[in-house]
């Protein structure tokens, strides 16, 4: 609808760049940023607190219907998660703990909580007053924002992703840190097909791109869709 914020879908697995990309091109566009993995992660740590059964659709659900979550999308991220009343919690760094990670997938396979936090998004974006949001995940481009004017795949090599990741976990083996990679690349393709995108949408690969390379490419994308030759 007219008033609408411009959507821009990027999608892409873990150590593409995609969330530090798709952060500093919402920066530099002057649009928000709406991280959908954090809502996932989010949803798995409130969970686990109050002792629900991750692997339980309808348990999930339930909790849903009690929990508020609220995301910000402009500066730097904050996310609060507030059950039945209860006073909000800031979990902004216990959704990432490895604790966590690891445990994700068990309440993102449910078809049910999926279609939940996509309406969900969907809210967020239409209540967010901004010009343009950058929403970023794994289905963001096929089934949350199929009609958005950017969609882009971002993409990296296990190669190229795992010597990233490498610079972020001291200690661990080049070797280890692949196998860390095709683990939870073999548990999101459940969602997502990372290497063929969809029809229309701009696959981004920044195997050989180094991050002032791939913000630029993402803004060009956005400005070509904007601004019309
Ligand atoms: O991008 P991330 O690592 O923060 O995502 C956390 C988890 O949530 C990961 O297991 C994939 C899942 N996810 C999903 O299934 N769909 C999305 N749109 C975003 C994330």
């Amino acid at each position: 609808a007219p008033g609408d914020p411009i959507l821009v879908a990027i999608d892409g697995p873990a150590g593409s760049g995609k969330s530090s990309v798709s952060r500093a091109s919402a920066d530099r566009l002057g649009f928000g940023i709406l991280d959908t993995g954090a809502a996932y992660r989010a949803l798995a740590w409130i969970a686990l607190q109050a002792g629900v059964d991750l692997d339980t659709e309808a348990a999930v659900v339930q909790l849903m219907d009690a929990w508020a979550f609220s995301i910000t999308m402009r500066g730097e991220q904050r996310v609060t998660v507030g059950l039945a009343g209860a006073e909000p919690i800031d979990a902004t760094a216990a959704i990432r703990e490895h604790s966590v990670s690891g445990q994700v997938s068990r309440v993102s396979k449910h078809p049910v909580v999926r279609e939940r936090l996509n309406e969900m998004f969907r809210e967020l974006v239409a209540a967010s007053g901004l010009p343009g949001v950058v929403i970023e995940g794994r289905d963001i481009t096929t089934v949350v924002a199929p009609d958005a004017p950017v969609r882009i795949l971002m993409t990296a090599s296990a190669e190229a992703r795992a010597s990233r990741r490498a610079g972020e976990l001291e200690g661990l083996s080049h070797a280890q840190v692949l196998a860390d990679i095709a683990a939870r690349d073999a548990k999101d393709a459940l969602v997502v097909d990372f290497f063929n995108p969809a029809p229309g949408v701009t696959l981004v690969d920044t195997s050989d791109l180094n991050f002032e390379q791939s913000v630029q490419t993402v803004i060009d994308i956005v400005e070509a869709v904007r601004l019309p030759a």
